[in-house]
């Protein structure tokens, strides 16, 4: 019987002995999960491509790739990156299990395998399956949602990608560490996502605003942070998310900060952000030239508000050739 917590899921046996693979289907599945089989590598990789399970039970030795070969390439593939593999592993050295470890291996069974060993650490794995699935399929109506901000706009459509892109390169050029530059690219493609209570008559208005409708703009950043600060894997987006509005004088929004306090990574977006506002077509005004971009930029830079590097690194960046088509319309796909 099915223990009741036992998730359903799909297991695929990657290993060229048929007898394990009877085996391990005839352990699994009585627990409810539909077990898969591949005889090779090659066949193993292509139903991974076709369908990726939940979990896969990966032999080391492998007649046509090694199991490290099968794992790097389950890596190294965006959409099954963080899918769980467990090695089976009858007579592995402990220099070929460190092998697996540094390669992402999530988890070894010895061979040969008991009922009462393999079924709790299966069910773990699936679980924990499940759990991220559902971590980025969040993610994935949070990023839809920014996306459709920024489409809400004909003005703004694609911005939100571009500042993470243009941040991206500047943060590069920077040095900085890619967690950061991660969290930081995060922050950008939600940046504005609180612009979502904005009015259309507001956000689109084409001549110039009154005091009360400016008000209602400058709530964006804060509307932005509570809307993300609920949700655990963004708290280190918000910053960004908060600030990118602040200028290093303290004449910014919302809180006035400056200086120091603002981090790096938040000066970087303010500076792509109103790089990409300049040159790109608004309601109020057409495209700004390159050039008369980075004059406004630099001119900012001498009032004190925006950061010297930043904009310095973003014109090195335009010069190299700035975005390429493919990467301002990948930008906003990309966390
Ligand atoms: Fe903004
Ligand atoms: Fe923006």
């Amino acid at each position: 019987m099915p223990p009741p917590e036992a998730p359903s899921a799909r297991i695929l046996v990657i290993d060229d002995d048929e007898q394990v693979r009877r085996l391990l289907r005839r352990l699994l599945t009585p627990a409810g999960y539909a077990v898969e089989e591949a005889g090779t590598a090659e066949e193993g990789l292509a139903r991974i491509r076709a369908d990726p399970p939940d979990l896969v039970l990966l032999d080391l030795h492998l007649p046509d790739r090694s199991g490290h070969e099968v794992l790097e390439s389950i890596r190294a593939d965006p959409s099954t990156r963080l899918l769980p593999v467990v090695m089976l592993t009858g007579m592995a050295t402990a220099s070929e299990k460190i092998h697996a470890q540094s390669e992402g291996v999530t988890d070894f069974i010895p061979k040969p395998f008991s009922q009462e060993e393999l079924l709790p650490r299966v069910r773990a794995l699936v679980m924990l399956k499940l759990f991220a699935d559902e971590h980025e399929h969040a993610e994935r109506v949070i990023l839809t949602l920014a996306r459709t901000i920024d489409a809400r706009d004909s003005y703004t459509s694609g911005h939100s990608g571009r500042v993470a892109e243009y941040a991206d390169r500047i943060a590069t050029r920077m040095g900085l560490d890619a967690a950061a530059r991660n969290d930081m690219r995060r922050g950008a493609l939600f940046h504005d996502l609180g612009k979502i209570v904005i009015p259309d008559a507001v956000l689109r208005k084409p001549g110039a605003l009154t005091a009360e409708e400016r008000k209602i703009i400058e709530e964006h950043p804060v509307v932005g942070n509570d809307l993300l600060s609920p949700m655990k894997t963004m708290r280190k987006t918000l910053p960004v998310v908060y600030h990118h509005h602040e200028r290093l004088d303290g004449s910014g929004y919302p809180e006035g900060i400056s200086g120091a306090a603002i981090p790096m990574t938040v000066r970087i977006v303010t500076v792509a952000d109103i790089f990409d506002a300049l040159t790109t077509d608004r309601a109020y005004r057409g495209a700004l030239s390159v050039d008369t971009a980075f004059e406004i930029l630099t001119e900012g830079v001498q009032n004190g508000w925006w950061d010297k590097d930043g904009v310095a690194l973003l014109r090195a960046v335009i010069d190299d050739g700035g975005l390429s088509t493919s990467a301002q319309r990948a930008g906003v796909e990309a966390v």
